[in-house]
């Protein structure tokens, strides 16, 4: 059953202790069915609303950032992220056999553990192989694919919707119950702020993230060779060619991972370097300059002057161009999504830190918190 979208946020409303009538003028939020899966459990979408032409629209399936509407430069909102209309979208074989994770939570371990195994205190935990013999986005069933506890929370900024989900003990191979929040919220001055949280019961590794595709010219519109990215990084960790990192910080200097100054996505995307042999394009790692919270990238679209700009507290970016998308998957709007059709930004601890003593660490022990903060923010030029 489809809970109609204004009785829903009459309920969103009163659970936010906000009268209907505030809610029409500033931040909104609604909560509507969004189908169930084959096993009957029920998957709901909360619309959260800046007032000012921002919607972001969130499946309790994944934590999945489904759609993301933001004005262009003549004040016409529309939506910028790729994703799917219905449910089935998400459950298709198709999806997840290409495996692109549209606009999921990641965890518990963004991007890849080489051979699928770290040792952690002297003890070696095994992961299920899913990318070759590398284990990628936290295994076969990771934080994309659980069903995760919402709560709309009324915030001072703007709503927000405080997601919830209890990762058993061993779950994909992961030592210790991991009790994880992610909390999203849309202020009023357009901003998507993404807030991760996690505390654990045994020591463990943890780096959640976001895997929203972004394409600001508009979702279905086509690639976004067009789009102009700047990376605040010198430096970027180099992958083998199963893109697992070496090791090592190289510096961007005089490759086609210099982003210090704005290029755009395609100008050398086709680049014979030979990390961009094994990313396909753009696939890699950022080291970002600077510590604490920082200007991570900024991205302008020509056709629609919308911009993006991502800051985080987390020490490196992934920047993926989309490369694996082959159109097999036709989108929200109803064109395929072919390669290039979107870019990540992907704001995380280093791949395979787990194995990298030398990478910041992703530790996390009980008695600790894993807290991380990262902001898209959005306007035009
Ligand atoms: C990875 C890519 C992968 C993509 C979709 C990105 O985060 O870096 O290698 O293909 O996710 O799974």
């Amino acid at each position: 059953m489809t809970v109609p979208l204004a009785a829903a946020a009459l309920l969103a409303g009163s659970l936010l202790g906000v009268p209907a009538s505030a809610s029409a003028s500033g931040p909104t939020i609604a909560k509507e069915a969004f189908g169930a899966l084959p096993d009957g459990t029920k998957i709901e979408r909360y619309t959260l609303g800046s007032g000012h032409g921002m919607k972001a629209r969130i499946l309790t399936y994944g934590g999945t950032v489904q759609s993301l509407d933001v004005p262009d430069r003549r004040g016409r909102s529309g939506n910028i992220a790729l994703g799917f209309g219905t449910l089935d979208g998400y459950l298709s074989d198709a999806f997840t056999t290409e495996n692109p994770y549209f606009g999921a939570l990641i965890g518990r371990y963004g991007n890849r553990i080489g051979g699928a195994r770290f040792a952690l205190d002297g003890k070696t935990y095994k992961l299920p192989a899913n990318d070759g013999d590398n284990s990628l986005h936290g295994g076969a069933k990771g934080f994309d694919k659980r069903v995760w506890k919402a709560h709309p929370v009324k915030d001072k900024d703007g709503v927000s919707l405080s997601l919830t989900y209890v990762s058993p003990d061993g779950e994909e191979g992961y030592p210790g119950t991991l009790r994880t929040t992610v909390t999203y919220t849309v202020t009023r001055g357009n901003d998507l702020r993404i807030r991760y949280q996690a505390t654990t019961d045994k020591p463990t590794v943890v780096n959640l993230t976001n895997h929203t595709y972004f394409n600001l010219a508009g979702e279905g519109s086509g690639d976004t060779y067009d789009h102009k990215i700047q990376i605040n990084a010198s430096r970027y960790t180099p992958v083998d060619s199963t893109l697992i990192p070496t090791g090592e910080l190289a510096s961007v200097h005089g490759t086609p991972l210099d982003f210090t100054r704005p290029h755009t996505i395609g100008e050398r995307i086709r680049d014979g370097h030979q990390q961009m042999v094994y990313g396909r394009g753009y696939d890699h790692n950022f080291v970002l300059d600077g510590t604490g919270m920082k200007l991570a990238a900024r991205v302008t679209a020509p056709a629609t002057g919308r911009v993006m700009e991502v800051r985080t507290d987390q020490p490196g970016l992934q920047f993926y161009s989309g490369n694996f998308l082959t159109g097999r998957l036709v989108g929200t709007g109803g064109t395929m999504y072919r390669q290039g059709d979107g870019f990540c930004l992907e704001t995380q601890h280093f791949p395979d830190s787990p194995n990298k003593p030398q990478f910041p660490s992703t530790t996390l022990r009980p008695g600790q918190t894993y807290d991380s903060t990262s902001v898209y923010s959005f306007s035009t030029s």
